[in-house]
C-alpha cells in the first residue's frame, strides 16, 4: 500500500491506495488559513505537520502498517516556509495567494527586467512566487531573514517532518523563481538577486525519486515500517496531472479547487514568450505550462458560505436550469485576492455587474460559477495564441464535483472535459509517485497508463457554446473597464 497526501489549503487529504490503484480509504482534515491583513495569507506549518500525522494515524488505524511501502506528497505550490539552525520554523508560512508582495514583484519585473528573469528560470515575477516572498521579508522582517538557515516550500517541510532531509523536486521548485527549469538547476543568478546561497536551499530531485525512508521516533509515532520511502513529490497542480494522467505531450488537466488551473503536459521545454503562462517542469521528468487563478472553487464557498450562509452548494445549483445557460446578464469578476494567470493584478478584486431590481439569488450563484470558468478561459486563449490549445481536458477538483459547473465549464471552453475515477487529484498523483519511486512501475507514465481511467465525460451543447461565446466576449471587457478602478478603490 502507499500513502498519498495533498497538502491543500484549507485541508490536508490523505489517501491510502493499492499497488492496482484502488483507493482503500481517504481522510481529510482541515487547519485554518489567517489573513492577518487585506491581501495576506498565512498558515503555521506546525498545523499541517499535526494534521498529517492525525491523518495518517487514521487513514492505517485497521490495515497492516508494515504494507505500507512509500508516501508521496503533492503540495500547495510557492509558499514561504523558513527554517532556523535548528530546523524550527521562523515565522507563519506566506501562501501561494498572498498578495502582500505588489511592490517587490514590480521591482523584479522592472528592475531586473522581465526578459532577464525569464531567460534565468524561464518566468517573470507574480505575487505569490517565492522569491518576491524572500525580499519582502529581507526589507519587512529583517532579524527573521538573518535567521533562515533553510528555504523549503510547504510538502517539502512535511517530507523533511518525515524523514530528516531537505529536498524539493523540480515541479514545485519551478514555481520560486530561483530554478532555472530548463536546465534543473538552482540559478545562482536569482540566488543572489534575493540575497539567499545554495546552501539555503533544499537538494533537488525529480518527483518520483526517493528522498530517504521514515526517520525513527516518527516510525515510532506512527507505526510506519522503517524502510518505508518517501518520495520528493510535486506541486500539488502536477501531482494532479499525474493523478488524471496528464503525462508526456499535450495532456491537458483543468483543476477547480481553491485555486482554478489549467495545465498542459510537454515532453520539451518551452516558455510563453509573454510569460502569461507559467514554464514549469512537470512531475513526469518532463515540462509543463500553466495558467493560475488565484481564486476558484473559493468563490463559490465564498458566496455561499459567507454572503448566503449556507454550505448546501448544491441546493444553491437547483435553480439554475439548462435555459438559463449562457443567458445570465450578470457577470461576477472572480478576483477575491486579486489575480495571477494571466492578468497578473495584486490590486483586482472581485465584483458583480449586470444586476437588476428582479435579479435573484440563483442569478448571482450561477454568476459566480461562471466568472470561474471564464477566467479559466482567459487562461486557455493565451494556450490558444501559443497554438497549444487542447481539444479535451481532464477534469479535477473540488468543484469538478458539481454536473452544473462541469456544464458551464465544458461550454465556456467548448470542449470536452474528462472526469478522473478519482477526483482526488494530487492526492492520487501523490501515491502514483510514490509507486514509481518504489519500483512497482518503471516510470510515471507507465503508472499513469495502468492506473487512471475516465469515469465521465461532458461534451459541450453547440447551442449553449454558442451563447457563452457571447457572454465571453463581454465578459473579457469588464477586468480592462476596471483596472484603473481597482487602484483607487483599494
Ligand atoms: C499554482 C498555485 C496554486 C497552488 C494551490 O501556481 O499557486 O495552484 O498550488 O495549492
Amino acid at each position: 500500500m502507499y500513502i498519498g497526501v495533498d497538502l491543500g489549503t484549507s485541508a490536508v487529504k490523505l489517501l491510502l491506495v493499492d499497488e492496482s490503484g484502488r483507493i482503500l480509504k481517504t481522510v481529510t482534515k482541515e487547519y485554518p488559513l489567517r489573513f492577518p491583513q487585506p491581501g495576506w495569507s498565512e498558515q503555521d506549518p506546525a498545523d499541517w505537520w499535526k494534521a498529517v500525522q492525525h491523518g495518517i494515524l487514521q487513514l492505517t488505524e485497521h490495515v497492516d502498517k508494515s504494507e505500507i511501502r512509500g508516501i508521496g506528497c503533492g503540495g500547495q505550490m510557492h509558499g514561504l516556509v523558513a527554517l532556523d539552525e535548528n530546523d524550527a520554523v521562523i515565522r507563519p508560512a506566506i501562501l501561494w495567494n498572498d498578495g502582500r508582495t505588489a511592490e517587490e514583484t514590480e521591482w523584479l519585473n522592472t528592475a531586473v527586467g522581465r526578459e532577464k528573469l525569464s531567460k534565468l528560470t524561464a518566468n517573470i515575477a507574480f505575487a505569490g512566487f517565492t522569491a518576491p516572498k524572500l525580499l519582502w521579508l529581507k526589507k519587512h522582517e529583517p532579524e527573521n531573514f538573518a535567521r533562515i538557515k533553510k528555504i523549503m516550500l510547504p510538502k517539502d517541510y512535511i517530507n523533511y517532518r518525515l524523514t530528516g532531509v531537505h529536498a524539493c523536486d523540480y515541479s514545485d521548485a519551478s514555481g520560486m523563481l530561483l530554478l532555472d527549469v530548463e536546465h534543473k538547476c538552482w540559478s545562482k543568478e536569482m540566488l543572489e538577486i534575493c540575497g539567499v546561497s545554495e546552501a539555503q536551499m533544499p537538494k533537488l530531485y525529480e518527483s518520483y525519486e526517493v528522498i530517504g525512508t521514515v526517520r525513527g521516533f516518527v516510525s515510532g509515532a506512527l507505526g510506519l515500517p522503517r524502510d518505508c520511502r518517501v518520495v520528493a513529490g510535486a506541486g500539488d497542480n502536477a501531482a494532479a496531472a499525474v493523478g488524471t494522467g496528464v503525462v508526456g505531450e499535450g495532456g491537458c488537466n483543468i483543476s477547480l479547487g481553491t485555486s482554478g488551473t489549467i495545465f498542459i503536459s510537454s515532453k520539451k521545454f518551452g516558455v510563453d514568450p509573454n510569460n502569461a503562462l507559467h514554464a514549469f517542469a512537470h512531475a513526469d521528468g518532463g515540462y509543463h505550462l500553466m495558467g493560475c487563478m488565484l481564486s476558484a472553487a473559493s468563490c463559490n464557498k465564498w458566496f455561499c458560505e459567507q454572503i448566503l450562509k449556507t454550505a448546501d452548494y448544491a441546493a444553491e445549483q437547483v435553480d439554475i436550469t439548462p435555459d438559463r445557460l449562457g443567458a445570465n446578464r450578470v457577470f461576477f469578476l472572480p478576483y477575491l485576492m486579486g489575480e495571477r494567470s494571466p492578468i497578473n493584478d495584486t490590486d483586482a478584486r472581485a465584483c458583480f455587474i449586470g444586476m437588476s431590481m428582479d435579479t435573484s439569488r440563483a442569478e448571482l450563484m450561477q454568476a459566480v460559477l461562471e466568472g470561474v470558468a471564464f477566467a479559466i478561459r482567459d487562461s486557455f486563449e493565451v494556450a490558444k495564441s501559443l497554438g497549444v490549445a487542447p481539444t479535451q481536458s481532464m477534469l479535477c477538483g473540488g468543484g469538478a464535483k458539481s454536473p452544473l459547473w462541469r456544464t458551464i465549464l465544458a461550454n465556456v471552453l467548448n470542449i470536452r472535459l474528462d472526469l478522473p475515477q478519482t477526483e482526488e487529484g494530487p492526492g492520487y498523483g501523490g501515491a502514483m509517485l510514490a509507486m514509481v519511486g518504489s519500483g512497482a512501475y518503471d516510470s510515471v507514465a507507465a503508472c499513469a497508463r495502468e492506473l487512471v481511467h475516465v469515469r465521465e465525460s461532458v461534451e459541450p451543447d453547440p447551442a449553449i457554446a454558442a451563447r457563452y461565446e457571447k457572454a465571453y466576449q463581454k465578459f473579457r471587457k469588464i477586468y480592462p473597464a476596471m483596472k484603473n478602478l481597482f487602484q483607487e478603490v483599494k
